[in-house]
């Protein structure tokens, strides 16, 4: 069942899928449950929370929820593992927090379809670690959405670790 952490919703059955469907049943896409992330999760995984919790913020506000969710779906759409790799240098990491959005994006646009917005959310996501600040509400959701998802990721490691 698809659903996103901290919630027990089935979001095949949500209106969340329906804008996403196209993306989330893509082979390419469900390439990223091969990859960590965050070290316990895939990165099919984290992309799926940070999607959904920005889309629900922008319904929310009556924003562009659909271009936050496919946005949000793509952010971190590479394909090498960033932990206990070549990348895990403190350099490499360094590098890592600028490049990863751009291939990200360059990736995306070789499969669907990306508005200017979405394509902005996507290569700016990672503000306000770097200088270059999403143009959109809708970007400045994902961005913020990416980092509290990181957090709850960590905690979920966390508390699976205490628990065995
Ligand atoms: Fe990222
Ligand atoms: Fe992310």
């Amino acid at each position: 069942m698809l659903h996103a952490i901290a919630s027990r919703k089935n979001l095949a059955a949500n209106d969340y899928y329906m804008p996403v469907a196209d993306i989330l049943e893509h082979s390419r896409f469900q390439h990223l449950k091969d990859y960590r992330h965050h070290i316990r999760t895939t990165r099919f995984q984290h992309s799926v929370n940070v999607s959904y919790y920005s889309y629900r913020v922008c319904k929310r506000f009556r924003w562009d929820a659909v271009s936050a969710a496919r946005a949000g779906l793509l952010h971190d759409f590479y394909f090498y593992e960033t932990h206990g790799s070549s990348h895990s240098s403190e350099t490499k990491q360094t590098a890592h927090l600028s490049s990863h959005p751009v291939l990200a994006l360059s990736n995306a646009k070789k499969s669907f379809s990306l508005t200017e917005k979405e394509s902005d959310c996507i290569v700016h996501h990672m503000w306000p670690f770097v200088r270059q600040k999403p143009h959109s509400k809708e970007g400045i959701v994902i961005a913020i959405v990416d980092k509290c998802v990181a957090v709850l990721e960590f905690c979920a490691l966390h508390q699976k670790n205490k628990n065995h």
